[in-house]
């Protein structure tokens, strides 16, 4: 039997605990995604209606298939910063006639849609993940070009939206823009770079340089419509391949275009007759993780809720113990997963894994690493028994390993085992995380503590008095610091994830990713492993 049997009881007092913390945790995050939601806010929403404009979210509402989700990438970003929740952009991937897409749409009544920037980050981790993915891209293009007043931040780096869109085009992967207003200067080049474009009538404005430009650069006397409009690049300029009567118009011969792009996936999708959904309810995931993250829990139970049938060949059950590793199906699509069961990491788990990352790039199955790791084991014992080679072999195995991977941080992701286990900088495919994860180099206390210990120590090297009294202050801000950095809306604002999401969408966000990842061809590495360090 390869269904495991799960020891979890909804009955239990720790699992009601468990879950009230998780659901508070989830209304937090639900009040900050409501903010981005609410787009520059009532006045500049309602002008915008005025307008007789869509909102940003509606038209990709309009554009994707009907009944169809929307996996929304990074609404939280630029959380925590001086721009609004958002940044001012809508990015995600969804289905239109038939073809999962990566859509990114400026949100024109956050400051006319003006690229702050984070909008800049958004724009290029979600180009970033059209990509490696293959999806044809649609850009809803609606904005004042670059927030003039950070334009030192994103004038120059943000120079490679266009050299992106463009890679993509001779990568052989569509792009697509449908220009609903202000598409100036800089911004001129989103349509200039596409393989097609659609322009609103009497709403689209894509020139290098408005009226006023002209006539300071030239003298000469021009308007808006005669140097940009869609009329004039549809029937004179050739910039637009379509004119569209109004936005609905634009959305539908979006949709023509995309019927029309003959689009392949690499693999079939796996028949959904076939698919069994897990044994176990995926509501139960709210009840795992304890709010004190320095208490265990079994990964397996996680796994219970969100595999095919809540079927699992585990891989080394009894070496490793630490590290969680096996085979299973989501969606019905083979995966390899490595969850952390203890939280440390040691030297046999840090070989189990590096052979386990081997062994799924032999049979080419992407990879799902559930985080809950405090990192790799410190001290004498352990640093003479080669914890920074074994972790290094764990470190190398997943940097050169050339299946796709898959990121949940559900707890804790601190230190190098961030790293091991596929953290931000090894680019997995897609990173989410649970509103109960924390991730920094290392826990508050601990962090504080080693600061504390390096002051006195600095302070007795060169004979001064220590004073206890600032220290305990000291080590309660930087505590407090450090816990509030660690928090997953504060590493979302920053871009660090694709997103936090609510544990019980566990299993269809990953099986969208899954979908997404098949679209593009991928083979994993028989050989090309760094060094492995004995
Ligand atoms: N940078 C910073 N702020 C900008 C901005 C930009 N590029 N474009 C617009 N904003 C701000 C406006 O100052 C205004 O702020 P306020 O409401 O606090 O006064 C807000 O965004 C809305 O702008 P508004 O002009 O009222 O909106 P609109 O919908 O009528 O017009 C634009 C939108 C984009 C057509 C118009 O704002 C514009 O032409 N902006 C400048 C475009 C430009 O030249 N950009 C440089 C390209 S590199």
């Amino acid at each position: 039997m390869t269904v495991i049997a799960s020891a979890l009881d909804p009955a239990d007092a720790e699992y009601a605990e468990h879950r009230a913390a998780m659901l508070e945790k989830l209304a937090v995050l639900g009040a900050e995604q409501a903010k981005a939601l609410q787009g520059g806010g009532e006045k500049y929403v309602q002008r915008h209606r005025k307008r007789g404009k869509l909102l940003a979210r509606e038209r990709i509402e309009l554009l994707l298939d009907p009944d169809t989700p929307f996996l929304e990438l990074s609404p939280l970003a630029a959380w925590g910063s001086d721009c609004p929740v958002g940044a001012s952009m809508v990015t995600g991937i969804g289905v239109v006639e038939g073809v999962e897409c990566l859509i990114t749409a400026n949100d024109p009544t956050v400051r006319g849609g003006a690229s702050n920037p984070w909008t800049l980050k958004k724009a290029f981790r979600a180009h970033e993940i059209g990509h490696a993915n293959r999806l044809p891209s649609i850009h809803l293009v609606e904005s004042g070009g670059a927030d003039l007043p950070s334009q030192k931040e994103i004038f120059i780096p943000g120079g490679a939206l266009f050299k992106h869109l463009t890679r993509s085009s001779a990568a052989g992967v569509p792009t697509i823009a449908v220009v609903f207003g202000n598409s100036t200067a800089g911004g001129a080049y989103v349509p200039g770079m596409s393989d097609h474009v659609i322009m609103v009538k009497e709403r689209a404005k894509v020139f290098l340089g408005g009226p006023p430009l002209v006539r300071m650069a030239t003298g000469e006397e021009s308007d808006d419509e005669s140097l940009g409009g869609a009329e004039m690049h549809a029937r004179t300029s050739g910039l637009a391949d379509h004119l569209a009567e109004d936005e609905h118009d634009a959305l539908r011969r979006t949709r023509r275009v995309v019927a029309r792009l003959n689009w392949r996936k690499a693999y079939a999708d796996p028949d959904p007759l076939t698919v069994r959904p897990p044994k176990y309810d995926e509501d139960e995931l709210l009840g795992i993780v304890p709010d004190d993250l320095k208490k265990p829990f079994d990964p397996r139970e996680v796994v219970a809720r969100i595999v095919d049938g809540s079927d699992f060949d585990e891989f080394k059950p009894l070496y490793g113990t630490s590290l969680v590793t096996g085979w299973a199906e989501l969606h019905g699509y083979p995966l390899g997963i490595l969850a952390n069961a203890q939280g440390v990491l040691f030297s046999e788990e840090s070989q189990k894994a590096a052979q386990f990352i081997q062994l799924a790039n032999q049979r080419d199955i992407p990879l799902l690493f559930l985080h809950n790791t405090t990192g790799y084991m410190v001290g004498k014992e352990y640093e003479q028994g080669g914890i920074i080679k074994h972790g290094a072999m764990m470190i190398n195995a997943v940097s050169n390993s050339k299946v796709p991977h898959l990121s949940v941080l559900m707890g804790a992701s601190y230190g190098a085992g961030h790293y091991g286990m596929c953290g931000r900088a090894y680019d997995p495919r897609f990173l989410f995380a649970w509103p109960s994860a924390k991730s920094a180099v290392m826990g508050p206390q601990q962090l504080a503590g080693v600061l504390s210990i390096v002051a006195r120590q600095s302070a007795a090297a060169k004979g001064q008095p220590y004073d206890d009294e600032a220290d305990a202050a000291l080590r309660e801000m930087v505590e407090r610091q450090i816990e509030a950095e660690s928090l997953p809306m504060f590493l979302s604002g920053r871009l660090y994830d694709d997103g936090v999401i609510d544990p019980r969408d566990t299993r269809t966000v990953l099986g969208l990713c899954l979908s997404a990842i098949h679209t593009a061809p991928f083979e994993g590495a028989r050989g090309g492993f760094g060094v492995f360090r004995m």
